[in-house]
């Protein structure tokens, strides 16, 4: 051995005395941090699942005068091809535009998106689901009429606004991104099951305006990818989003948020939505004064968190109650209905000075704060045209009364959580654009990251033309 062999073993000697010495500190945290890990890995394992975190890209934005809804981009079939879809926690299925479809839009206006219709025979792994299957029968909580072998399962959708989508169910692959590292996602896939849609109507119809392949339905029925992922052991049903309407995209993750720490509600049981129980409105330090059960969740009632929903919907003496307080700093300043849907005004200045913050107190002491530059919305750039984007609703549940809906107005630019195993639900202030630590089954931490993934502002010119052609006075009251 010569000299620098000698110096090279001596050299690696120190190198193992020192890690010995400094492994016997580090040791017994590094055992049981990697003997917890592995604890939760192997119970993960025996339970036969391998729980994992998901990063879905998120697009659009909640300006109504823009896109109005949030996207994701997804892969369905073999070899797997892209589908951008609305992202939606008040539905439960995902569904896209089929090949055969009769009635659906063949282009977008939206920048960078170029539609797809999925085709079951450009798919190898596509396979149609009859009625017969376990899925059907339990979507219809029984069997379906004149059902025989190897008929297809039908679906069947309506909206709130009006639109709707009919087809059938097929089962083929769906790729999704896989939280692995810090902003790092490899490609995983899992078998699912959606519609296959061939008729849309209303909104979802041959309008090129906001037009997507599809909708993603992020409900908590056991249709919903998210509880068909969790029934396979690929994912826990926790998800949660940031929407970000100050750049557009934002936040979307499926698995357990560990930062930023947030606060919850609980959601009211056995209903097919997300309802939380809100107690009262607060503007200006005041309580509005309403009847007292305005907002009971009793009967079918309740508050309804639903991100598929631009705006915010609130029962009429509510809404009445709100805005003249909302006003009430601009004495004799006159709105505009616009669109025939949006009362508008004109304002200078900073709409945070000039307009109060609206509390929404809910069930557990959870405020959901919303400041003015959040619920009034610009119309056109650089005009000084405000309009108001709290609604009147008109839409009424079973028992006949006002539904109270919260749509991206009031859940934008928070990071929102949807815990469904321990049936809550939570917000906090968030900066979209930032990221947030999601941990997955097996323990371990993983930055997600904000995307955008395409922004549209073409779409506004032709809606400015409409806004003053439509332009009619209202009186203010
Ligand atoms: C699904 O994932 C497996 C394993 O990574 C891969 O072999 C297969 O090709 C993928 N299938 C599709 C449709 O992407
Ligand atoms: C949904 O799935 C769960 C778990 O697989 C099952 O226990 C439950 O009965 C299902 N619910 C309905 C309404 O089918
Ligand atoms: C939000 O986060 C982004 C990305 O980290 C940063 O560039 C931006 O300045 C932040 N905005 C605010 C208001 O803090």
């Amino acid at each position: 051995m010569d000299l620098r062999g000698l110096v090279l073993l001596v050299a690696i000697l120190i190198v193992e005395v020192v890690t010995a010495a400094n492994g016997n500190l580090v040791f017994s945290v590094e055992r049981r941090k990697t003997t917890l890990t592995a604890i939760k890995a192997h119970d993960a394992r025996r339970r036969g699942r391998f729980l994992s975190a998901v990063d879905l890209n998120l697009g659009g934005n909640g300006i109504p005068t823009e896109n109005g809804l949030y996207y994701t981009k997804l892969g369905l079939g073999s070899p797997p091809k892209d589908y951008y879809v609305q992202v939606d926690t008040g539905s439960d299925i995902l569904w896209v535009n089929c090949v055969e479809c009769l009635r659906c839009p063949k282009k977008s206006d939206i920048s960078g998106i170029d539609l797809t219709l999925y085709d079951p025979k450009g798919s190898s792994t596509s396979k149609l689901v009859s009625c017969e299957e376990d899925f059907c029968f339990s979507t219809y909580d029984g069997p379906l009429p004149g059902c025989g072998s190897g008929k297809p399962c039908p679906y069947n959708i309506g909206y709130g606004d009006g639109s709707a989508t009919s087809g059938y169910y097929v089962k083929d692959y769906l790729t999704f991104n896989r939280v692995n590292g810090n902003l790092h996602t490899v490609p995983q896939n899992s078998s699912i099951i959606f519609g296959c849609g061939n008729v849309q109507s209303g909104m979802l119809g041959t309008s090129s305006d906001e037009a997507l392949d599809g909708i993603l339905g992020f409900g908590q029925a056991n249709s919903s990818v998210l509880s068909q992922l969790a029934a396979s052991g690929k994912v826990k049903r926790v998800f949660s989003h940031c929407l970000d309407n100050i750049r557009g995209g934002g936040i979307f993750a499926i698995g357990e948020v560990v930062e930023p720490k947030v606060s919850t509600t609980p959601l009211v049981p056995k209903m097919s939505h997300y309802n939380v129980v809100l107690k009262n409105i607060e503007v200006d330090s005041d309580i509005l004064q309403l009847p007292s059960d305005i907002f009971d969740s009793g009967n079918g009632k309740g508050t309804v968190i639903d991100s598929g929903t631009t705006l915010a919907y609130l029962p009429g003496i509510v809404y009445d109650e709100l805005i003249s307080k909302v006003l009430a700093r601009q004495p004799g300043m006159k709105l505009y209905l616009v669109d025939q849907q949006f009362s508008c005004f004109q304002y200078v200045g900073n709409v945070d000075h000039g307009f109060p913050v609206v509390k929404l107190h809910f069930e557990d002491s959870l405020t959901l704060t919303v400041h003015p530059h959040d619920y009034l919305f610009k119309y056109k750039d650089g005009a000084n045209w405000w309009c108001i984007g709290w609604q009147k609703n008109v839409v009424q549940s079973k028992n006949g009364k006002d539904m109270t809906l919260l749509g991206d107005l009031v859940l934008s630019n928070k990071l929102v959580i949807y815990d469904l195993e321990s049936m809550a639900i939570g917000w906090t202030d968030y900066n979209c654009s930032s990221s947030i630590k999601v941990k997955d089954e097996a323990g371990v931490v993983h930055t997600v990251g904000a995307h955008n993934l395409s922004s549209a502002s073409a779409i506004l010119i032709g809606r400015i033309l409409t806004f003053f052609l439509l332009l009619t006075a209202m009186l203010n009251s």
